[in-house]
């Protein structure tokens, strides 16, 4: 049998784009998306879909054997908003699923495994600006703290049994097609649909929170990139800073403002404003640049438009 992809948490917001575009380059039946609970199957139906909680290893086993697969790209887990209300759940799910990849991985001949990591490693004492690749990484968040082990973890099955794991610190990601699933960085979608949908906004951060973003056609090219590059140009095995545009809660409400005027945003901060002020504000991704290439195409106003145009016509017909 030829052998396949297997994506976890592709119903998720990132999975529910990656495996769409991982199957048009690979071809729908090369990519297994495992899925939760059947909700948001409908959206994966071109390929497999297969129901996995990768809490059990034998389960993640047994879809690895069945569909002779060769590389994993391992999104199941919990987000930083949904992680501080339950840190017990966020352990176990991102702890216990990681380790369970990557001992399934190992055991089963499995040669590559993506995992991403995020700018939650960092915490209050890594630098607000340009935060370097090789910044102290001492998050306040339980998800931070998976993030910190989990990419320690990576880069162990790396050296000691050669597992060709590759990870990415993505930022908060913004995209059109599955909604954020609990995390810090969510404000910065919702406000594009609520702009639209009502033509008002109340933002759970302040406005003069600056946080590091990228719009998923980036993040999917980063990812792919990095998955296809030679051997020798990934030096890292833990986690890449990776880094498109810094910008205000503030500055995406006018950048939206300029297209629609009657747009209106309040700020009324949450819980999620102290995880936003435990993150750096920009983050330096040179050695990503440097080692395998990575050049981001969206700025805050292509990704404006873009998403506008995408959401206006999914809403309007
Ligand atoms: N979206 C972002 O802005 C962002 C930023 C940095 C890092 N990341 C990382 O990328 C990965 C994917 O993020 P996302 O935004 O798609 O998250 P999401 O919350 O939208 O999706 C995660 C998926 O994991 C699934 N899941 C939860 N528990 C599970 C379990 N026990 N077994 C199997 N599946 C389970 C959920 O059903 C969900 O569909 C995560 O590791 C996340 O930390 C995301």
């Amino acid at each position: 049998m030829a052998s396949r992809i297997l994506v976890t948490g592709s119903a998720g917001q990132i999975g529910a784009e990656l495996v769409p575009y991982l199957r048009q380059r690979f071809g729908n039946d090369r990519v297994v998306a495992a899925i939760h609970k059947a909700a948001g199957a409908a959206l994966l139906r071109a390929g497999p879909v297969e129901v996995v909680d990768v809490s059990s290893a034998e389960a993640l086993a047994k879809l690895v054997k069945e569909y002779a697969v060769d590389t994993i790209y391992h999104l199941a887990a919990l987000l930083s908003a949904t992680g501080e209300n339950n840190p017990q759940l966020a352990w176990q799910v991102n702890m216990d699923g990681l380790r369970n990849v990557l001992e399934v991985a190992r055991t089963n001949g499995v040669p590559k495994v993506f995992w991403p990591s995020s700018i939650g490693v960092f915490g209050p004492d890594a630098p607000k600006e340009m935060a370097p690749q090789n910044a102290a990484l001492n998050p306040t968040t339980m998800y931070g703290v998976t993030k910190v082990a989990g990419e320690l973890l990576c880069n162990y099955y790396f050296l000691k049994y050669g597992l060709d794991v590759r990870c990415l610190r993505y930022p908060g990601l913004i995209s059109s097609e599955a909604p954020p699933g609990g995390g810090t960085t969510d404000y910065a979608v919702e406000i594009f649909y609520e702009a639209l949908r009502t033509g008002s906004y109340s933002c759970f951060l302040r406005e003069d929170t600056v946080l590091p973003m990228m719009y998923m056609p980036d993040a999917l090219r980063a990812t792919v990139m990095l998955m296809e590059a030679p051997r020798t140009e990934v030096r890292l095995h833990s986690g890449y800073n990776l880094s498109a545009i810094s910008f205000s809660a503030g500055e995406i409400a006018g950048e939206i403002r300029s297209r629609i005027p009657s747009f209106k945003v309040t700020y009324k901060p949450d819980s999620r404003q102290r995880i936003a002020d435990s993150w750096p504000q920009s983050i330096d991704d040179s050695v990503a640049r440097r080692d395998w290439g990575w050049r981001h195409e969206y700025d805050l106003s292509k990704m404006t438009s873009d998403m506008l145009s995408k959401l206006d016509k999914r809403m309007n017909g």
